[in-house]
């Protein structure tokens, strides 16, 4: 858990396999004009995954995050922003909890339920990452889809930190996080009842959750803003920060008090 800031709650959403880190630049530059609070999922980050855990469920890290708010005696509704597996939480957070979100920002991200064969491969990841102790695999298997093209070409340095988030990923909390997302439903039955402002995001190279997943959801939920990142893939807010940042940081400023 990072938190920075003070003022108007924002909370955002890791991606997976990474953790909380991920969110630095957006916290250094939105913490002079909010409360920036950056969870980590369970097991990841500095988050515990607890030997009798639930069931692997969205459901269950949304419930985590209410607990989080209630923690810090969070009342007033939050802007809630998650990447990828973050934004799955956050349409999961939507379903339960929608009265505490003031704001959907739902970045490279799909509203789709896995394929079949998606949530197969996710089960045979679960079961190789604990057998073999360690998530190495995840950097041959992910990486290079998790960075667009031009950052695989361009950005070393961005290359190499989301290399070292993947290697320190501890495989329980892979394996239960790859079993939630198999087990998330479609949930554009939902996005279509959202009715506070909501921002989409995504990098133009995003080859996991493409820009044409971000256009279904953007035309799902009335109203919704769609910002396209050029040169930046799956992970856009480390991949071009300042764009991402300028986005967030517009759509912040624009919220009703
Ligand atoms: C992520 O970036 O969180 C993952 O790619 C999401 C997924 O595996 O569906």
């Amino acid at each position: 858990m990072i938190e920075a800031g003070a003022g108007r709650p924002l909370v955002l959403l890791h991606a997976f396999p990474l953790n909380a880190s991920m969110w630095a630049p957006q916290r250094e530059e939105l913490a002079s004009t909010a409360r920036v609070i950056c969870p980590d999922a369970r097991g990841f980050g500095g988050s515990a995954l607890p030997p009798d855990a639930d069931p692997p469920s969205l459901d269950a890290l949304a419930d985590d995050l209410a607990a989080i708010l209630d923690a810090r005696r969070i009342e007033v509704p939050v802007v809630l922003g998650g990447l990828s597996m973050g934004g799955y939480v956050a349409m999961a957070f939507w379903r339960r909890h929608r009265a505490r979100v003031a704001a959907l920002v739902l970045a490279d991200t799909k509203a789709s339920a896995d394929t079949e064969a998606t949530a197969a491969n996710r089960e045979r990841i679960a079961r190789e990452v604990v057998a073999a102790g360690t998530s190495a695999q995840l950097v041959e298997e992910m990486l290079p889809l998790l960075l667009g093209k031009t950052t695989r070409e361009q950005r070393p340095h961005v290359y190499g930190r989301v290399k070292a988030l993947i290697e320190t990923a501890p495989p329980y909390a892979v394996a239960w996080a790859q079993r939630a997302m198999a087990a998330r439903p479609d949930s554009f039955g939902d996005l279509r009842a959202v009715d506070v402002p909501t921002l989409v995001i995504v990098g133009a190279e995003d080859e996991l959750s493409p820009p044409a997943e971000a256009q279904a959801i953007a035309a799902a939920i009335p109203g919704a803003e769609l910002v396209t990142i050029d040169g930046a893939g799956h992970l856009s807010a480390m991949e071009l920060p300042a764009a991402f940042n300028l986005a967030l940081q517009g759509f912040v400023a624009g919220l009703p008090a």
